[in-house]
């Protein structure tokens, strides 16, 4: 047998670090922009402190919060403390909190003060000095869009965002990014000014999610999936983001920018792309970016939009058994706003694999349950040698990847019913990540935020591949934009009825997860 200990060829994919050994960042500080804002607080300052607790920080880190707010570093802390307490995953512990808390420091200062910029210069020269962070920084703009353009430029002029004698700058980038192709390409540019491509990090939050990480393993790890992944055997893929809550509280971003903007053109091409894309030569990041942006590059939306897209705004109803307010009357929207709170569009992904082959993505809020999931749903075995009585409650096979809630994998097969006939119905094997392993997932914002720190960029978003999302997306919104106002689908249920006619029109019909 040649090669590896393991009897088989060695491995091309194995380099020199063993990948199974945590990786712990290294001395640095993280400072936080737009740090009392919601995605903070729910998710970053408690991914923070779960690294930390899972000892993934180096001792030498410092926690900086950049706002408005006139507060001392220690009433930060006390923030901290309290959100930390509140989200933290893997329970609180006093000592941990202790050691962390010692780096935490707050900076007042609005994002075009000259001054606040200073004076973030000398607390991260300061916490270099007193708790060894080693002149290294990451910066996080958790702030809407329009801010990134004053923000780069501050950090640029006060000398802030420039790596002396080796030490690095990172920033890392929220969405939206842009609304439209050309405005994504004018940040790119001003970002780009500023900081060089291997500093920028866009945050997709759905890349830092054990089940989508887990398609490249289910795909490449695996010899049973790859030769029936492909149009000979793939009727169709559907991607699935469906959320139960509405938009209340959320309407200073959400107005104008619609659930086709701030989920398909990220999270769900991003998902198209881990499942359509061809096998990387390696995992290392330049070749699972050039896989993902090739495969966006050929993709395509289907023509003609009328037929192949739909979109709709929630109307009052029940979300379970409570009452909720239609989109038009939740607070902040302007009257008669056209912004979809419901998406669904087909697209085609011209590559010799999936040739033929429709993908259509949906995403809703006030949907009847939260769920997302990717099916790759089967053609029909050729012929039944069955009497025909016997296969009609036999439906496509399909293998359904459940991203969350609940998540695991499920294979979608026809299996005999137990009697004297030969009846044959669909059941499902699962797998569950709950019973198959002990350790809990991450959430993604850990994940992600410790691959900023240790500058690992695979799960990020690159320049190309932004543009290529927004090159697929952007005839669409241009059409809708045309159309006027959205459909109206009652709260609870799983859409416009645009949306069932979209794919009755081919003759398939939406899943119900
Ligand atoms: C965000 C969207 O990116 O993802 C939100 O802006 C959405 O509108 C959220 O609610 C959903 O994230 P998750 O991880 O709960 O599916």
């Amino acid at each position: 047998m040649a090669g590896s200990d393991s009897g088989g060829p060695a491995n091309p994919l194995r380099s020199e670090r063993d990948r199974r050994l945590p990786r712990i960042a290294g001395p640095c500080s993280l400072v936080i922009f737009g740090v009392t804002g919601d995605l903070a607080r729910r998710k970053l300052l408690p991914a923070v402190y779960d690294l930390a607790n899972r000892g993934l920080l180096p001792p030498g880190f410092g926690l900086v919060g950049f706002a408005r707010r006139d507060w001392s570093d220690e009433d930060f802390a006390a923030e901290v403390r309290s959100v930390v307490e509140k989200h933290n995953r893997t329970g609180f512990r006093p000592e941990v909190w202790d050691r962390l808390a010692e780096g935490i420091r707050f900076v007042t200062g609005t994002f075009d003060d000259p001054e606040g910029y200073t004076r973030l210069a000398e607390t991260l020269s300061g916490l270099d000095t007193d708790r060894a962070t080693a002149g290294n920084h990451a910066f996080y703009l958790a702030i809407p869009p329009n801010a990134f353009p004053v923000v780069c430029e501050h950090l640029s002029a006060s000398g802030l965002a420039q790596d002396t004698n080796g030490h690095w700058r990172r920033v890392v980038i929220e969405k939206p990014f842009g609304h439209d192709l050309d405005s994504a390409k004018e940040l790119n540019d001003i970002v780009g000014a500023v900081f060089s491509e291997d500093e920028v990090f866009r945050i997709d939050h759905y890349l830092g999610k054990e089940t989508v990480q887990n398609i490249l393993a289910l795909r490449f790890a695996n010899q049973l999936f790859e030769p029936i992944w492909n149009s000979n055997y793939v009727d169709h893929v559907q991607i699935t983001m469906a959320e139960d809550i509405g938009i209340g509280g959320r309407a200073g971003y959400y107005d104008g920018i619609g659930a086709a903007r701030d989920v398909i053109q990220n999270h769900l091409l991003q998902l198209l792309a881990f499942v359509a894309m061809e096998e990387p030569i390696s995992f290392e990041p330049e070749q699972l970016r050039a896989e993902r942006i090739k495969v966006l590059s050929a993709t395509r939306p289907a023509q003609p939009l009328d037929e192949t897209t739909a979109r709709g705004q929630y109307g009052g109803g029940w979300q379970g058994s409570e009452p909720v307010v239609g989109f038009a009357d939740e607070p902040g929207f302007s009257p008669g706003s056209t912004t979809e709170t419901y998406a669904a569009i087909t697209v085609d992904v011209g590559t010799r694999r999936w040739g033929g082959v429709p993908f259509y993505l949906r995403t809703g809020k006030r949907l009847g349950r939260r769920v997302t999931e990717i099916a790759l749903v089967f053609k029909r075995a050729p012929h039944l040698p069955f009497d025909q009585t016997m296969t009609e409650e036999l439906g496509q096979n399909a293998l359904v990847i459940r991203v969350q809630p609940d998540e695991g994998v499920t294979l979608r097969f026809g299996s005999k019913v137990p009697g004297s006939g030969m009846e044959v119905r669909d059941v499902n094997m699962d797998f569950d990540y709950g019973s198959a392993f002990t350790e809990a997932s991450p959430e993604a914002y850990e994940r992600l935020i410790l691959d900023v720190l240790l500058g690992e960029p695979s799960l990020f978003p690159d320049r190309e591949e932004v543009e290529a999302s927004w090159r697929i997306l952007d005839p669409i919104l241009e059409y809708w934009a045309a159309e006027g106002k959205p459909d109206t689908y009652p709260a609870g249920s799983w859409g416009p009825t645009s949306a069932d006619e979209m794919l009755g029109r081919t003759g398939r019909e939406w899943r119900r997860p």
